[in-house]
């Protein structure tokens, strides 16, 4: 059988109260339409198709290559939904899965189950069911005295006694594609909402249903408002570290730790509280990353350090350290072993192997050579308020604490400047470069301004003190 998918995502998404699709708000970095198509793809899913609704261009945008949109308009309910995705899924599929796009903690193991018990029982339908003591808007299964699916009642269109029911629809589920297609010709809008159904078809359909009834709903949970929201971002930051865990990932409180989809962090690597790893950010073995990181498309080697740090496009090689209190923008280079202090800003610069910038520092649009030594509180003036200018600094350079680079300018290897200077002209290799003003010196100069100070207080009384 070749299986497709439609996913149903042309609701408005009201209670979100926002200006993004519903389906689009992100959750551990990634759209929550995301992990459905995720969920479906690790599942097996060939084809798979999302229905939009009118004005969702965001959303088609935001789809992967190969996944196909159909535009629902009117949305006039799941039924109606389904069949607008049925005619866009490749004629192939004869197996389809449905799903909604807003019920991000669907797993591929449990759609692969769903799959693998409508392949064993050849049936027309199986649908994904669970309990929970109040089912509140959820439709209710309702079953024959058999303890078949006779059929689903919608909240709103339920009696009291089906309304006491705790088995509920999780709106999940496999259709063998020709009898859902026929069971959905024949349905009306005779209910509350006055919609097309999709859970009608489970009463017309021509042929048996299944039910996977699981023990725990947490997959089945659906998003309608940001405290929703909130509750399915707790569920994948866990289960995203849980894996990270597992794969060798230490963390001595997780709760406090936040990974992005995606992230990738090596083995004995130690996530300390206040670490934060975004977009496409990937870490090493054997670091020691936070307390208080935050790192977003970072690129870690290993056996690096970082602390107190905010790190956004930047790349540190093996062993490099970074922070405390570290900023490193993009195009930030951390060759192997250098050294990034307190209070350093970075920006679209390498720092050579062994290199360091311990304190206070700026380094913009710079070169800094291996083994070189920046003093605290150097800065790079690379904007002369009109266009950005290039700082080279070669290797094994010392410089004073408090210089000023005027960019365009050039430091050899093996060269020094003076703390204070403020460098506008290149300084050749192994040469000592200084600018600043001379000191002098006043010799008693002390003693003689406090004898000035007496003379003018006595002028000040008349003579009459003593
Ligand atoms: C639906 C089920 C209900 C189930 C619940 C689980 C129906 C009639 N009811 O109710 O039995 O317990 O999900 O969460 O199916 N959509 C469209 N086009 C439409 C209407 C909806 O694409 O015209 C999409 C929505 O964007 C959403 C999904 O279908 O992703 C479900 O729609 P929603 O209105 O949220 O249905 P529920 O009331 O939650
Ligand atoms: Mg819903």
């Amino acid at each position: 059988m070749s299986i497709g998918a439609v996913v149903l995502a042309a609701g408005q998404g009201t209670r979100m109260r926002s200006s993004l699709p519903k389906v689009l708000h992100p959750l551990a970095g990634r759209p929550m339409l995301g992990w459905v198509l995720d969920a479906l793809a690790g599942a097996g899913v060939e084809r798979t198709v999302v229905v939009i609704g009118h004005g969702s261009e965001a959303v088609r945008e935001a789809l992967p290559a190969g996944v196909g949109a159909a535009v629902q308009e009117p949305q006039i309910g799941t039924g109606h939904a389904t069949q607008v995705g049925l005619a866009e899924l490749d004629p192939a599929c004869d197996t389809v899965v449905v799903a909604c796009g807003d019920t991000p903690l669907l797993t591929a193991d449990l759609i692969g189950r769903m799959l693998a018990v409508h392949r064993e029982a050849g049936c027309a339908a199986t649908m994904l069911t669970a309990d929970v003591d109040d089912a509140g808007a959820y439709g209710r299964v309702v079953r024959a005295p058999d303890g078949t699916v006779a059929r689903i009642v919608e909240a709103r269109d339920a009696s009291p006694e089906e309304l006491a029911l705790t088995e509920f629809n999780a709106a999940l589920y496999v259709f063998d594609r020709a009898a859902v297609t026929a069971a959905l010709a024949g349905l009306g809008r005779a209910n509350a909402q006055g919609e097309v159904y999709l859970t009608d078809a489970i009463e017309g359909i021509d042929g048996a249903v299944e039910a996977v009834r699981v023990d725990d709903p947490e997959p089945a949970a659906g998003v309608n408002d940001r405290v929703d929201l909130a509750a399915c971002e707790v569920v994948l930051q866990r289960r995203l570290r849980e894996e990270l865990m597992r794969e060798g990932v230490t963390m001595p409180d997780p709760d406090a730790v936040y990974v992005a989809a995606g992230v990738r962090v090596g083995r004995d690597t130690v996530l300390h509280p206040g670490t934060h790893l975004r977009g496409g950010t990937v870490v090493g073995e054997g670091c020691e990353i936070g307390p208080d990181v935050v790192a977003t498309d970072c690129s870690i080697g290993d056996g690096c350090t970082v602390i107190s740090a905010h790190m956004v496009g930047a790349r540190l090689g093996d062993g490099a350290q970074a922070g405390p209190f570290a900023y490193l923008r993009p195009g930030t280079v951390l060759e192997p072993g250098s050294r990034v202090g307190t209070y350093v800003e970075l920006k679209n610069t390498v720092l050579g192997r062994g290199a360091k910038v311990p304190h206070l520092s700026y380094v913009g649009d710079a070169c800094v050579g291996e083994g070189t030594n920046i003093g605290a509180g150097n800065i790079t003036a690379n904007y002369d308020g009109f266009r950005k200018h290039a700082t080279t600094i070669g290797a094994r350079v010392r410089t004073g604490s408090d210089c000023v680079f005027v960019a365009p300018v050039t430091v050899g290897d093996d060269a020094m400047t003076g703390a204070g200077s403020i460098i506008t002209e290149d300084v050749p290799a192994g040469a000592l470069g200084i600018a600043r003003a001379r000191q002098s010196v006043i010799e008693g100069f002390t003693e003689k301004a406090a004898a000035r100070a007496r003379a003018a207080a006595q002028d000040a009384t008349g003579g009459e003190h003593r």
